[in-house]
């Protein structure tokens, strides 16, 4: 081998130094992001251990999510080779409404304790992508100043049906004359799941200032700071608790509320009417019966029952039984786009993201929000393209093989 000494003008476009960004360190930041798994590690980075387990966990042994997140892992695409995808349309119509994607934002509660800027940012985020954004009846921002941030945007209002009933009720009919378009009543928690990081972390809403929380929020100052000089947590339901979620579902949530519930909450809003929390084919079949507009299936993100049935091992017979009688959407385990598109292939028409938002909400407020959203819909268009389908129509079984690993293979 013959060397040489390298001319100077042959390594003047090697060289890529970049310059350092000093005032937009947080943009930066995000964009390093490629996955919202990269996201999460920032979050965890940047949110004390309290509220980051919170969001970040599930009940008991962690099951539930981990074989939700694992069923999108389990997957086959079977891709169709040369057809025109210069131009993918993502849209679907979804409670009686246009999305510009087939995601949205999920019902999360106590959103402003993962970061000061809260619903606000996800309401924001999502309007500007065309989305609907879901609001919990334990949200932090009330259902008008979300309503006021998004003038324009698509907004969901998820109901908790509480032991006193007609106080829940003053909040649907809030959500109504806000013009929320779609009610989802969850009904997955008769009890509070055993969310144990949160026993062992001695997490409380509103965090407590402990010696512990004192020492772990030395480097995470910027979430105290906002936390400290923001408005208190405010509910969008109840004025004030002190206590942990688990014990706060125990005591204020209804756990009497029956099939027969569902017709008086319905006579009570005009909209779309969703059962959030569907978990077989069989409360499937009797909420189509009963003429909801539409069910979620969902797990709640693995933070109720442990070892439930995996949402996306359901879509199939749920849809081969239900056929459009009602529309499906699912949540639980999403955290890429080529999920959602899986489970869009495989019969929901639309998916739900919680934790995958609240990564990028830790990670750097409504940017962060921004950042998973972006990441979400390149992947989205990335795996249609890939799969030669040009509109959501167009994704059918054909693309999709569940492997075995975690296929049920005796169902009563
Ligand atoms: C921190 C957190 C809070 C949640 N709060 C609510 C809630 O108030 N109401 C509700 O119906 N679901 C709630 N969920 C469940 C989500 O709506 C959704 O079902 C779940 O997050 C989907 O799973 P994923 O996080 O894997 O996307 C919450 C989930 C998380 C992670």
């Amino acid at each position: 081998m013959k060397r040489r000494l390298p001319r100077p003008r042959e390594l003047a476009p090697l060289m890529q130094f970049k310059r350092p960004r000093i005032f937009d360190r947080r943009i930066a930041r995000l964009e390093a992001a490629l996955t919202i798994e990269d996201l999460r590690k920032i979050a965890r980075r940047r949110t004390p251990k309290g509220p980051f387990d919170y969001a970040d966990g599930a009940a008991e042994d962690e099951i539930s999510l981990a074989r939700a997140r694992r069923a999108f892992q389990d997957i086959e695409f079977r891709p169709a080779i040369l057809r025109n995808v210069a131009a993918v349309d993502t849209a679907v119509e979804i409670f009686g409404g246009a999305s510009r994607l087939p995601f949205g934002i999920a019902p999360t509660g106590f959103t402003r304790m993962m970061h000061a800027e809260g619903e606000l940012a996800g309401a924001r985020a999502a309007a500007r992508r065309g989305i609907p954004f879901s609001l919990s009846t334990m949200g932090t921002e009330s259902i008008e100043d979300v309503r006021a941030a998004t003038p324009d945007g698509r907004l969901w209002f998820q109901l908790y049906l509480w032991r006193e009933r007609e106080r829940s009720m003053e909040l649907v009919r809030r959500a109504a004359s806000a013009g929320y378009d779609t009610l989802l009543v969850t009904v997955d928690t008769p009890v509070g799941g055993a969310r144990r990081r949160d026993k062992r972390n001695g997490m409380t809403i509103p965090p407590a200032l402990t010696f512990k929380t004192i020492v772990n929020a030395i480097p995470r100052a910027e979430w105290w700071i906002n936390f400290l000089t923001t408005e208190p947590l405010r509910f969008a339901s109840l004025d004030h608790w002190s206590g942990t979620v688990e014990d706060m579902i125990d005591t204020m949530f209804d756990p009497t509320i029956v099939f027969d519930d569902l017709a008086w909450i319905r006579e009570q809003w005009n909209g779309r009417f969703v059962v959030k929390g569907v978990q077989t084919l069989d409360d499937a079949r009797r909420l189509a019966e009963l003429g909801v507009d539409g069910i979620v299936l969902s797990n709640h993100g693995g933070r109720q029952l442990d070892r439930a049935p995996v949402p996306f091992h359901l879509l199939p017979e749920v849809k081969r039984e239900l056929g459009s009688d009602v529309e499906i959407a699912i949540d639980t385990g999403i955290m890429d786009g080529a999920a959602i598109v899986a489970a869009l292939a495989l019969g929901a028409r639309f998916a739900l993201v919680g934790r995958a938002y609240l990564y990028g909400l830790m990670a750097g407020g409504e940017q962060g929000v921004d950042r998973a959203l972006t990441i979400l819909e390149d992947q989205v268009v990335r795996t249609m393209k890939l799969l030669g389908v040009a509109s959501v129509a167009e994704l059918g079984p054909q693309h999709v093989t569940q492997l075995r690993p975690l296929t049920p293979w005796i169902r009563p």
